[in-house]
């Protein structure tokens, strides 16, 4: 089959692309490299059947000519990262919600499947764990920009809805809780690689809050295996689904585990959610998702 992967060349996408390859499936990657990296994508060029655009989903010449081309679509441009949608509110709420829209239009013209990825973001204060995709979504005040992120998220998950809802477009859209791996990077705020990062280089460990806050990380190879099999199953259209590890850590354990496995000296400092970011930031203390509608499809 043709599958086009917008955001390809960033940490998921490239994954899945690989992913696919391997399935024997011939790859377009669209991807504007702003977060994403050509190294992450590289070792597939010159592969007869995968193919790199560089350019951006904002494009909507490009977009339609590479929809009708294709057979199916994994949407994983994005903005990302907390610390991105702290610095570029604007960036990220455009890049978002416009590159949804752009996708699910032309995925409805041409009657392509596609898949969505939203987050676990989305959940935002709710305190009622594990998080299941039917309760209610709590997120604070539009003048803490740190919520722009899991509210732009949340309207690509009605939009997407609406669009099955109004002509059965073959959609699904995808929670997605931390993921972790190879070719992920510290530099928008991820916590794995930046904990690792400073523990190779003995440098200190910085905690955000008082580190009793817990998450769950998926393997990315897991997630894509996840993402590449929802795709092809009808039973997912029309829904909203959590993917990731229901198993907790919280980041001060995860904070010694990365100096414990890396040999390292470094210490671990911590430093206050406002310290990090300003805006009055504030952070669920626990992010577990029901994989049990994951585990039915
Ligand atoms: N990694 C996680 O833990 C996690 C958790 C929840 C949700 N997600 C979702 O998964 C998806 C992929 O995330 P990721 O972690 O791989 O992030 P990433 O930043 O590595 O990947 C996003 C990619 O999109 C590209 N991109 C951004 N704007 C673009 C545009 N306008 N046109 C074309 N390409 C553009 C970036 O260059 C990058 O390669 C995103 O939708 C994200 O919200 C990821």
């Amino acid at each position: 089959m043709k599958i086009l992967i917008t955001g390809g060349a960033g940490f998921v996408g490239s994954h899945l692309a690989d992913k696919l390859i391997e399935q024997g499936h011939e790859i377009t990657v669209l991807d504007d490299l702003s977060t994403g990296r050509y190294s992450n994508v590289e070792h597939l060029e010159g592969h007869e059947r995968f193919r790199l655009i560089i350019d951006t989903v904002l494009n909507q010449e490009l977009m339609e000519e590479l929809v009708r081309e294709t057979d199916r679509v994994f949407h994983m441009a994005s903005a990302v990262g907390v610390r991105l949608i702290m610095e570029q509110p604007v960036k990220t709420i455009e890049t978002i919600f416009h590159g949804t829209d752009v996708v699910l239009k032309f995925c409805s013209r041409y009657r392509k499947r596609v898949l969505i990825p939203s987050t676990s973001e989305v959940y935002g204060k709710g305190a009622k764990v594990p998080f299941s995709e039917e309760d209610d979504l709590l997120t604070g005040a539009t003048d803490k920009h740190r919520w722009a992120y899991a509210c732009a998220k949340t309207l690509d998950e009605f939009l997407a809805l609406a669009h099955f809802k109004e002509t059965r477009l073959p959609v699904v859209v995808v929670r997605l809780f931390n993921t972790v791996g190879p070719r992920q990077t510290g530099q928008y705020g991820m916590v794995v690689p930046r904990f690792v990062h400073s523990a190779i280089k003995n440098e200190p460990l910085t905690v955000f809050g008082d580190g009793t806050q817990s998450r769950c990380f998926g393997h990315v190879h897991d997630v894509v295996e996840g993402l590449a099999k929802m795709l092809e199953t009808p039973q997912c259209f029309g829904q909203v689904i959590n993917l990731g590890n229901s198993e907790e850590t919280t980041i001060l354990g995860l904070a010694e585990k990365a100096i414990e496995l890396t040999g390292s000296r470094s210490e671990i400092r911590y430093i206050s959610y406002d310290e990090a970011y300003g805006d009055g930031f504030e952070d669920m203390r626990r992010r577990v998702p029901s994989l049990e509608k994951a585990g039915r499809a």
